[in-house]
């Protein structure tokens, strides 16, 4: 067969990864892989380049994505032309890396495309599977600046603001606030009330030295609204967002009467080498992949749930991005260990 790879969306790490395992599978297998270019655009402009053993040695352990990926170019009103693009590539199928805009984006192709899916994001904000790729790296990358920017609130007597990745779900902020034991923790699923947060702020002022708030680019306070820093035009999510960590550490500054700064950690957050986890998880995905191919079982994504690798249907990566619950273990967490959340 020949099989279409194509990578969507932000980067993530683990993305080469993905390339590595699911090439190496098929090209075991005899099938004839080909990279797409740039996501849904090397479609788009019949961009493409067939893959072979040399390329994928030693992928993994890189950061990036060796086929290229764009988030700024949807499909939405060039469905017809879309088709029509991909069928002159001449593809058995085709095996998607993507976050909730890749596959939305896809939705009304899952019946036209041989499609199988592998969900990809820091953001670890996909349906159907219980971890998506790149959100552990993303979490060691935070809670590895968060441990070394208290070294510096603490010399300085300061308030740190952190600002993280998480435009609606705010998983990076809280799992890798709390592998670093933040002191505050704002996500997007948890509107503050600002002068409950002003009020816990000032009470550590005597007792603690420095004071770290991870704090997601999409977190806002009750009856307010998240801060969009710019627009993406043809991005299917337009909006990117920005702009607390800096607002809420002059607020602070002025009303706490604590000195304050602001640390925007931006696409460090994506642009890491994986850790193991996610070179595993992508590792077993690749191989879920393969056989799935082998199988002619389309329509399915290779997904972790339970504690393991597995299958399920690719219409549960369509549906909308999955949120931290209200009553989520890891909000007890941060609960029981005193943090502001
Ligand atoms: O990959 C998802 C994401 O990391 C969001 O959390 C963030 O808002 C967005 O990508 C930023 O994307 P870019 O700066 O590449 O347009």
């Amino acid at each position: 067969m020949r099989i279409g790879i194509l990578t969507g969306g932000g980067d993530a790490p683990g993305l080469n990864g993905i390339i590595e395992a699911v090439g190496k599978s098929l090209m075991t297998k005899n099938h004839e892989v080909v990279g797409i270019l740039d996501g849904f655009e090397g479609i788009f402009k019949n961009e493409t380049r067939v893959l072979n053993s040399k390329d994928l040695n030693g992928l993994h352990a890189r950061a990036g994505t060796f086929i290229g990926t764009s988030n700024k170019s949807g499909i939405r009103g060039k469905e017809k032309e879309f088709l029509q693009a991909y069928n002159k590539l001449n593809l058995d199928g085709l095996v998607v890396a993507g976050g909730d805009g890749t596959f939305s984006a896809l939705t009304p192709f899952n019946k036209e495309i041989p499609l199988i899916g592998v969900p990809k994001t820091i953001d670890n904000d996909l349906n159907g599977t219980d971890i998506t790729f790149g959100y552990d790296t993303a979490c060691s990358v935070v809670s590895e600046a968060v441990d070394a920017l208290r070294a510096t609130a603490d010399a300085h007597k300061r308030v740190i603001f952190v600002e993280v990745m998480g435009r609606t779900a705010g998983w990076i902020a809280l799992g890798g606030g709390l592998a670093a034991y933040a002191d505050v923790i704002l996500i997007p699923e948890r509107p503050y009330d600002k002068s409950d947060l002003l009020k816990f702020i000032a009470s550590k002022k005597q007792t603690y030295r420095g004071l770290i708030c991870v704090v997601s680019e999409g977190a806002f306070a009750q009856g307010g609204e998240p801060e969009v820093a710019f627009t993406v035009e043809g991005s299917p999510q337009k909006e990117r967002y920005g702009g607390i960590a800096e607002r809420l550490s002059k607020w602070v500054m002025t009303e706490a009467n604590w000195e304050s700064r602001h640390v925007v950690l931006g696409h460090l957050q994506r642009s890491k080498a994986p850790t193991t986890t996610d070179r595993f998880l992508t590792l077993a995905m690749g191989v879920q992949v393969g056989e799935m191919i082998e199988e002619n079982d389309w329509g399915k994504a290779a997904v972790y749930k339970s504690g393991r690798v597995t299958r399920a249907p690719l219409s549960e990566l369509m549906k909308p991005a999955r949120l931290i619950p209200e009553k989520h273990h890891w909000v007890g967490f941060a609960k029981h260990l005193g943090i502001f959340i």
